[in-house]
């Protein structure tokens, strides 16, 4: 019997020691278990009650009561104070909160600006009508210049500042105007074809030349294709690209070996009437390289002079793009910032 009072005593002391230690809900249901549970400590106590004498059951039975009413309080105070501090902890987090802070923007992808233009430019030709065609960077020195009335010795080559490769005779196309007779060759008359793509030009870089940019060749052949035509088609597709229905163009004489006629087509600033920053005060705007396809550049591509002709001119998408979109840097096209690129 003095064994049961003194284990009931050490019981009580253990209790209280865990109950004391006990900081979370998951440790306070852990003692409560252990002590209070039916297979718990005190009620494993009161299953040895039953082999007591009646004379020891009185003296054994009330430190029994009392130690499971104590236990009891004790569980249950401690489970209000671990709860009220619970409370506290998010009261205190919540006052900690800044509703003025701000997360981190995810970083989302959007298509590239020249991407934008390409397409906005394909889909105004496909709705003139137009097929889209595609053309080789490495490109022959024949569909480069000797296709388009460039030959070997001709003085224009030097202007176009070519990335030679060493071999075969090989380079980085300079103009899209090098897929002219690619498609001649695959395609008979009517042809109408609008092909944008990569050049390159070994040329010192600045705000308004890269050494890699993009240019989109149109190019239409028939019977009696004339500069009327030619006209028509520019100022169409001008206004479209500008948004500005009353878009004007005017031309003035160009040289080109591949076109004769050639025409270097302007347009009136899409952002005045009478001079601004980006018409440099002229209220025009150089856009397009231009004229009717050369005779010699027809037969190349196997298509007889004397029954077809056709119009071609060459656009700089950066070019489009940049007065359209305020951009005064050709270089930012590539550069990979994405500053620049979050902005379209
Ligand atoms: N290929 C010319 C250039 O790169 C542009 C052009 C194309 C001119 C077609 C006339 C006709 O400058």
């Amino acid at each position: 019997m003095k064994d049961l009072a003194k284990e009931i005593g050490s019981i009580k002391r253990l209790f209280a020691q865990a109950l004391d230690t006990a900081k979370t809900p998951h440790e306070l249901e852990k003692i409560r278990i252990n002590f209070l549970g039916r297979q718990g400590s005190i009620a494993s106590l009161i299953a040895q009650l039953k082999n007591l004498s009646v004379e020891e059951k009185r003296t054994v039975g009330p430190l029994l009561n009392e130690l499971k009413t104590f236990a009891q309080q004790a569980y249950e105070k401690k489970e209000q104070k671990l709860k009220h501090a619970n409370i506290k902890q998010k009261q205190l987090q919540q006052k900690h909160f800044d509703v003025t802070t701000s997360k981190y923007n995810e970083l989302r992808g959007t298509q590239h600006i020249y991407t934008q233009v390409i397409e906005e430019l394909e889909n105004i030709f496909i709705s003139m009508g137009y097929d889209i065609a595609d053309g080789p960077e490495v490109e022959t020195d024949y569909y480069n210049f000797g296709a388009v009335n460039i030959p070997a010795d001709h003085p224009a080559r030097d202007a176009h500042d070519t990335f030679w490769i060493e071999q075969n005779n090989m380079l980085l196309r300079t103009h899209t105007s090098s897929i002219q007779a690619r498609i001649m060759e695959k395609k008979k008359p009517p042809i109408a074809v609008f092909s944008p793509g990569r050049v390159y030009r070994s040329e010192a870089t600045d705000a308004s030349h890269d050494f890699l940019f993009t240019q989109a060749e149109c190019l239409l052949i028939d019977k009696n294709i004339s500069i009327s035509h030619l006209l028509a088609t520019a100022r169409t597709f001008l206004q479209a690209i500008f948004e500005k229905k009353d878009l004007q163009i005017r031309v003035r004489p160009g040289f080109f070996p591949f076109v004769e006629p050639g025409l270097e087509i302007d347009g009136s600033c899409p952002f005045c009437t009478d001079g601004c920053s980006v018409c440099k005060h002229t209220t025009w705007i150089e856009l397009l390289g231009s004229g009717l396809v050369h005779p010699n550049v027809l037969k190349s591509g196997g298509i007889d002079p004397d029954i077809y002709s056709g119009f071609a001119f060459g656009l700089g998408i950066e070019r489009i793009a940049m007065i359209k979109y305020g951009i005064n840097d050709i270089r930012l096209f590539h550069s990979s910032k994405i500053s620049f690129l979050d902005q379209f």
